[in-house]
């Protein structure tokens, strides 16, 4: 069994301005399982970047408990002496948008930076340093300045020296955010490997689901403070209840834009009667599973596949389909209703005969 290493309960956070209030983060709960890649997403202003930095205390919270591995570090009665707090943050890594790192430094002696209250010997330390910048792919970096390293490269320095305590969580303030998208697919393949070879457990803040989707097993989406939908990544891609998740989605999928051209066709301007133009959404069953003969096996209804998108989420795949069915009215209805028995989800987008 897996336990929560974070554990956010109730979480208020206000800001006093001079003339207003901002609530910027609304009676948060999220438990966060050890080992979890742990997405938040949310437009810019939800309140994701004010939520995690309630995790390291690096903001305090208005009202709410905070547990770390077990350990409450904040609740009304609760708030650790400095000396505590500052071992409590040294388990939690911490990553941003824009590095961080310090311009006049080597990449070696940015590391090197997070290890001066370590206690270690100096040859400790470089050994320790050489080892972290191994485990992030840029041994023969070392002595660059950050002017000199790429974004992808400057983003791994930034995550070498924030594991440099071998912390157990590693917080990630859209990291990816600055980078082009071949970097950021590197990047997340090194936080996905990080996850596995550490045991790190990963809290992933950003604005795209697609990143979500590369590699976190569990998510919550936040809207004006709010929390407002949470679960397994499967779940939430394969039945989202809020409109802003589905949002989100739509465009993690590239189904949006599809649609856009789909409307277009004349197949679909024009659908004869007895045609019906329908989204399937399936999750689980085999993605080479011919539903689509089945139906035409049964029932005569041949389907004629417009866009088709299939993930692999957590091992399962989850597939989403536009698809204009025709044969004679009846054959399909009963062609529609075979496939919700069978756990497709089906919904008709135009009946055709009707412009
Ligand atoms: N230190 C602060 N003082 C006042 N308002 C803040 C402060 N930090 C954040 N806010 C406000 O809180 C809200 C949430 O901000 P933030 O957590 O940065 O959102 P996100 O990371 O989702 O973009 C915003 O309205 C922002 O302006
Ligand atoms: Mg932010």
């Amino acid at each position: 069994m897996s336990k929560a290493i974070i554990q956010l309960d109730h979480i208020d956070v206000t800001f006093e301005q001079k003339k207003r209030q901002i609530d910027a983060v609304k009676d948060v709960t999220i438990h966060i399982n050890q080992g979890d890649i742990y997405g938040i997403v949310g437009y810019s202003g939800a309140g994701k970047s004010t939520l995690v930095r309630v995790i390291n205390l690096l903001q305090v919270p208005s009202a709410g408990k905070i547990s770390i591995d077990g350990d409450v570090i904040y609740d009304e009665k609760v708030l650790l002496k400095s000396k505590d707090l500052r071992a409590k943050r040294r388990e939690i890594g911490m990553i941003f948008q824009h590095f961080n790192l310090m311009a006049q430094s080597t990449a070696a002696e940015n590391v090197a930076f997070a290890l001066k209250h370590s206690g270690l010997s100096k040859d400790e330390k470089a050994a320790k340093v050489a080892n972290l910048l191994e485990l992030v792919g840029l041994s023969d970096r070392a002595d660059n300045y950050p002017a000199q390293l790429s974004g992808g490269q400057k983003q791994r320095v930034a995550i070498a020296r924030a594991l440099a305590n071998d912390p157990k969580i590693l917080i990630s303030d859209e990291a990816t955010s600055a980078l082009d998208p071949k970097t950021t697919k590197q990047i997340l393949a090194l936080l996905k490997e990080l996850n596995e070879k550490l045991g790190l457990t990963i809290v992933l803040i950003t604005h795209e689901m697609q990143i979500v989707k590369d590699i976190a097993n569990r998510v919550a989406v936040m809207q004006n403070g709010h929390l407002i939908e949470e679960g397994s990544v499967l779940d939430i891609f394969s039945g989202p209840k809020q409109a802003l998740t589905q949002d989100f989605i739509k465009t993690a999928t590239g189904i949006d834009e599809a649609m856009g051209k789909i409307v277009q066709q004349d197949a679909v301007k024009y659908l004869p009667q007895g045609s019906r133009l329908v989204q399937l959404k399936y999750a689980g069953q085999s993605t080479d599973e011919p539903i689509l003969n089945d139906i035409y096996a049964k029932f005569h209804v041949k389907a004629n596949i417009l866009f088709a998108n299939i993930e692999i989420l957590d091992d399962t795949p989850v597939g989403e389909m536009i698809v204009i069915l025709s044969a004679t009215d009846d054959k399909v209805d009963q062609a529609t209703q075979a496939l919700q028995e069978a756990g497709v989800s089906v919904v008709v987008l135009k009946e055709g005969g009707h412009q």
